[in-house]
């Protein structure tokens, strides 16, 4: 097979040219990071699992009428997307209190919102990718008051879509980051949420025990990351045949 052109690669997927124009393969890595990438490890079959996490949210926001950039799973690791312009904008909702707004505001781990809360942070590694005001992403051009309009909207779509799928197996969202993109239908501008939703990039506790089911088992050694996504995926029903815990073998009459 001739060698795909590989268009980007980031900490935790790699983007190929598509078969058609306008299309992307995303492949996802097993490679986790955490704090901008001063800690990192592979964690085996975690791309497998981000892979099919991230196939069963963008269909089922597809299906209540939310735009994405999922178009098909090609195979364990690869998914055929629609290519978009990003906004260099990282899109935040938070509906409990947890990380960075803890730690910036003082806000207890665990605290409920009043509302959800979006925040905006600028996508550049190398400061960090800051928090950033609506003031400046109008005055430094990186999205358009219409687009911050639209960003809110699908930002808040996409909470209620996830609380509810979440709800429905016994996790509570606590928070979440999902990234934007344009495309234009001939003329027309629109927007769709690109990127990937996965435990990677959302907070998920388990409503009885608070136990963390997300990237913060990574972020803070509480264990192994696999078992926490593999239960996300097993509770949601998505679990890949071929990714199985290691049982006692049974006999099949
Ligand atoms: O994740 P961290 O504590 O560094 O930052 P946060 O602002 O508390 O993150 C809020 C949510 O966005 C968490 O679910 C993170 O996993 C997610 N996030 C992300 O996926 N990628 C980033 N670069 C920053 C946050």
């Amino acid at each position: 097979m001739a060698r795909r052109k590989k268009v980007y690669e980031g900490k935790a997927k790699i983007l190929y040219e598509g078969p058609e124009p306008g299309t992307l393969v995303q492949y996802f890595k097993d490679d986790a990071t955490a704090f901008n990438a001063q800690k990192k490890d592979v964690i085996d079959g975690k791309g497998v699992l981000n892979n099919r996490l991230s196939e069963f949210f963008m269909n089922g926001l597809t299906q209540i009428g939310v735009p994405n950039h999922f178009i098909k799973r090609l195979n364990m690791r690869e998914q055929l997307i629609r290519s978009v312009e990003i906004i260099p904008l990282e899109v935040i909702v938070r509906n409990i209190a947890a990380g960075t707004i803890s730690q910036r505001l003082g806000i207890t781990e665990g605290t409920p919102l009043p509302r959800p809360i979006i925040e905006f942070c600028l996508k550049d590694d190398s400061l960090g990718d800051p928090l950033v005001s609506e003031e400046h992403i109008i005055a430094f051009g990186w999205a358009s008051q219409q687009d911050l309009d639209d960003m809110v909207a699908l930002a808040l779509r996409v909470n209620d879509f996830l609380s509810g799928c979440m709800l429905a197996v016994g996790i509570k969202l606590v928070d979440f980051k999902i990234e934007i993109g344009r495309i234009w239908d001939n003329d027309f501008q629109r927007l769709i949420v690109a990127d990937e939703i996965s435990p990677d990039s959302c907070r998920l506790w388990d409503i009885e025990t608070g136990e963390k089911l997300d990237k913060d088992v990574f972020r803070r050694d509480l264990g192994n990351l696999n078992d926490a996504y593999t239960e996300v995926a097993r509770r949601l029903g998505v679990l890949p045949s071929n990714v199985t815990h290691a049982t006692k073998p049974t006999l099949i009459n």
